[in-house]
């Protein structure tokens, strides 16, 4: 099987094609046009893999994207590219439309034709047209906000999306729907929650904490910390896509996420917790790691909870995460603690400049 993962440079993308390697069959063609958050840093020793092929190609650009179709052939697309930070798509959406709107309905596009020409040939429900498969990757932000008592997301939970992130990928995953219905393209959605694990992008909650709390920097948590996520650590998540990629139900929708619901606050200390035990000599300039807790101005729209029921994809597939919250943050800690190398190659000017625009009048 070859698989054409967009967005594989990235957070979630290198985990799956780093996993996909590694346990299975799978050829993969990689996709990516290594914007700020793509790094193929994340992807070691696969350059030299002969079942790993990486295209520098944006998803917005069709005459590429057809290219790619033509040479590699693949047997399904998984797509993951996007402009995926929230606070980003507030200071500049404009990235967030041509990327996760126009890019994606690009890609539908170039798949379609691609699909229509497949081969009827084979057993019934086996010819290279039927096995095909269009994977979408989305959020658990398109739902919006959750009243505290109110239950998890279910994949029959009304759109509600708040942010400019968030109303992109509601409108990519309609996009995705509206494709399967009018053209019959056989696809399958996932909407995930909260990621974290290693090579993440220091941009977002986890990793930002860490770094700065190592530099003696201080951890801004915005607004009161009491905004809650549910956290699911990224092998996990790669470890549901390629289940529901193998054996979801096509035009189906698939929630996925870690049971593991925690506000801002306690994941912030939990950080300064594990740091104080792994790294014992306090951060740079001395203190304790705790001391760095900074209240500073909301984020504007700011979801107070996210939830997720992922019972369907437990009961219908199968999956079940394999870590614990508690044990994954331990890790995801030391991982960073471990690889000064990418963390330095990641902090580069552009991030600089993030920090500065983001964080500085706050
Ligand atoms: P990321 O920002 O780490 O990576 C995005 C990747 O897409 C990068 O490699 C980037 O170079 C590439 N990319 C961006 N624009 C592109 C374009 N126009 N053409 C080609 N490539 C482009 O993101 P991530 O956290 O790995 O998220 C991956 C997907 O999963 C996204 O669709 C996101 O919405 C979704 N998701 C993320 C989370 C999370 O917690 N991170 C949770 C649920 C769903
Ligand atoms: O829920 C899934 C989503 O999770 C994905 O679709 C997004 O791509 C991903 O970025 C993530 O979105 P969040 O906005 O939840 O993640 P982020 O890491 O940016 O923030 C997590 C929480 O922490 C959120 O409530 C905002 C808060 N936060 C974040 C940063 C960066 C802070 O308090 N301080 C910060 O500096």
């Amino acid at each position: 099987m070859k698989i054409l993962i967009t967005g594989g440079a990235g957070f979630i993308g290198s985990a799956l094609i780093r996993q996909l390697r590694a346990q299975s069959k799978a050829e993969v063609v990689n996709v990516d046009a290594l914007t700020y958050a793509g790094n193929l840093d994340s992807l070691p020793g696969l350059q030299k893999d002969p079942g790993y092929h990486f295209e520098l190609v944006n998803i917005a650009d069709r005459t590429a994207l057809e290219q790619v179709f033509r040479e590699h052939r693949p047997d399904a697309v998984m797509h993951l590219a996007a402009e995926s930070h929230v606070d980003r798509s507030i200071l500049g959406p404009n990235a967030f439309v041509q990327t996760n709107v126009v890019g994606t309905q690009t890609l539908l596009e170039v798949t379609r034709a691609y699909w229509a020409e497949l081969s009827h040939a084979g057993e019934p429900g086996h010819s290279p047209r039927e096995r095909f498969r269009f994977h979408h990757i989305s959020t658990d932000e398109v739902f919006g906000d959750l009243p505290a008592n109110a239950p998890a997301f279910t994949e029959s939970t009304p759109y509600a999306p708040s942010s400019p992130y968030a109303a992109t990928k509601a409108a990519s995953d309609h996009l995705v729907r509206a494709w399967h219905r009018t053209y019959g393209l056989p696809v399958v959605i996932t909407n995930c929650s909260n990621n974290y694990g290693p090579y993440q992008f220091p941009e977002k909650l986890i990793p930002l904490m860490i770094l700065n709390a190592v530099a003696g920097k201080p951890l801004p948590v915005y607004g009161d910390g009491g905004q809650i996520r549910d956290w699911l650590h990224v092998d996990d998540h790669a470890t549901a896509l390629w289940t529901v990629l193998q054996h979801g139900e096509i035009g189906a929708t698939y929630n996925i996420g870690g049971d593991a619901e925690r506000t801002n606050w306690q994941v912030v200390e939990g950080i300064c917790e594990v740091l104080s035990e792994r790294r014992p000599t306090g951060p740079r300039g001395g203190g304790a790691y705790a001391d760095l807790i900074t209240s500073v101005t909301d984020r504007p729209g700011h979801d107070r909870r996210y939830a997720i029921d992922s019972t369907r994809i437990r009961t219908a597939l199968g999956w079940r995460p394999a870590h614990s919250f508690d044990t994954g943050l331990r890790e995801t800690v030391q991982w960073y603690l471990d690889h000064p190398e990418w963390v330095e190659r990641v902090q580069s000017g552009a991030y600089r400049e993030w920090m500065q625009q983001n964080y500085a009048s706050r």
